[in-house]
């Protein structure tokens, strides 16, 4: 499978410039995602990987083959949007499978990947409902499905999770990447939530104001974020002696080595405790997995020592 290069795009809508020098290499295969606040160019840059927009500058190639000016129904891509775009009239199956009829197939390997993607979504039992008689999760099954059942090249999920609640979302983002693995093609993701890039991608891209801050595996944005913003976007980092730490990664103790600070506040979250902490310099969050009996109990005003756990690599504050 091919890689897909963004090289050196710029868009601009009007006089408004909204992408700025990406440069990007999503590999053959790999999940990848595009992480950022609303507005910094997610969909822009996904409509030019498309073909819906011819970028400003730049050129977008698929291995050795520059397809810039390719149009978008000669690219093959399998596209997931943000509220699908489902036909409500038709069935399940009819969704599925009109891009087959739309691409004439002959009728035998329309019926063969018909079923087999509507296997693989989950939606044997469905197939024959209609759209406004489907859950949202079952919703974006079908999107996911009508999208790989034309065996496309590459496939873009722009949002496809935030119409859904919190629950069905953890849950979506597993069966997506599930399927991503199944079927092993070469995927573009995009998100504003942090979780979701962490938990599903292979790489992540970090965007702001149109610009690509940092690429990297979730372990390297998280652990090793190359600026502020990135470290922010991905998680709570306290500014701790010139640098930025989790609050995971730092460890309170009654006594012994580090910084005297007094527990100012505690937040039973289930899982994990979260103390906020003051010291003469400022004020952190620790946090401490609840290990039952195991765990420290720290009251509000105890005073004890602060120290950080490991030397992170992570960004200077
Ligand atoms: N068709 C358009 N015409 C003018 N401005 C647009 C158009 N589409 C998007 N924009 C603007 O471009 C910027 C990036 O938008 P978009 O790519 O949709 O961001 P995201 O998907 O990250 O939220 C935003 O400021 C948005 O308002
Ligand atoms: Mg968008």
């Amino acid at each position: 499978m091919s890689d897909v290069i963004l090289k050196n795009i710029s868009h601009s809508y009007g006089a408004v410039r909204v992408l700025d020098q990406i440069d990007l290499t999503i590999r053959g295969g790999e999940f990848f995602t595009l992480l950022g606040p609303s507005g910094c160019g997610k969909t822009t840059l996904l409509r030019i990987l498309a073909g819906f927009i011819r970028p400003t500058e730049g050129e977008v190639w698929i291995g050795d083959r520059d397809i810039t000016a390719l149009a978008p129904e000669k690219r093959n891509m399998g596209i997931v949007f943000q509220n699908y775009a489902l036909f409500p009239n038709m069935t399940v199956k009819e969704n599925i499978s009109y891009g087959l009829r739309v691409r004439k197939l002959p009728a035998e390997e329309r019926k063969r990947r018909c079923e087999y993607y509507t296997e693989l979504a989950g939606l044997k039992e469905y197939e024959d409902r209609r759209i406004q008689e489907l859950s949202g999760g079952q919703q974006q099954r079908v999107a996911i499905a009508r999208a790989l059942v034309i065996e496309p090249q590459m496939l873009l999920l722009d949002e496809p999770m935030s119409n859904l609640d919190v629950a069905l979302r953890v849950k979506m983002r597993e069966e997506i990447r599930a399927i991503q693995r199944k079927v092993g093609i070469t995927t573009l993701f995009i998100t504003h939530d942090q979780q979701e890039a962490l938990s599903v991608s292979d790489r992540i891209a970090v965007m702001r104001d149109g610009k690509v801050l940092q690429t990297g595996t979730p372990g390297e944005i998280y652990d090793a974020p190359n600026q502020e913003f990135v470290a922010d976007f991905v998680g709570f980092s306290n500014r701790f002696g010139g640098r930025l730490v989790r609050p995971e990664q730092m460890q309170l103790k009654r006594d012994g080595e580090g910084v005297p600070v007094e527990i100012t506040d505690i937040r039973f979250g289930g899982m994990y405790y979260e103390y906020r902490v003051r010291s003469q310099e400022g004020e952190y969050r620790v946090l401490e997995l609840n290990r039952g009996n195991a765990s420290q109990k720290w009251k509000r005003g105890d005073t004890g020592v602060l120290t950080v756990l490991t030397e992170g690599s992570g960004a200077n504050a």
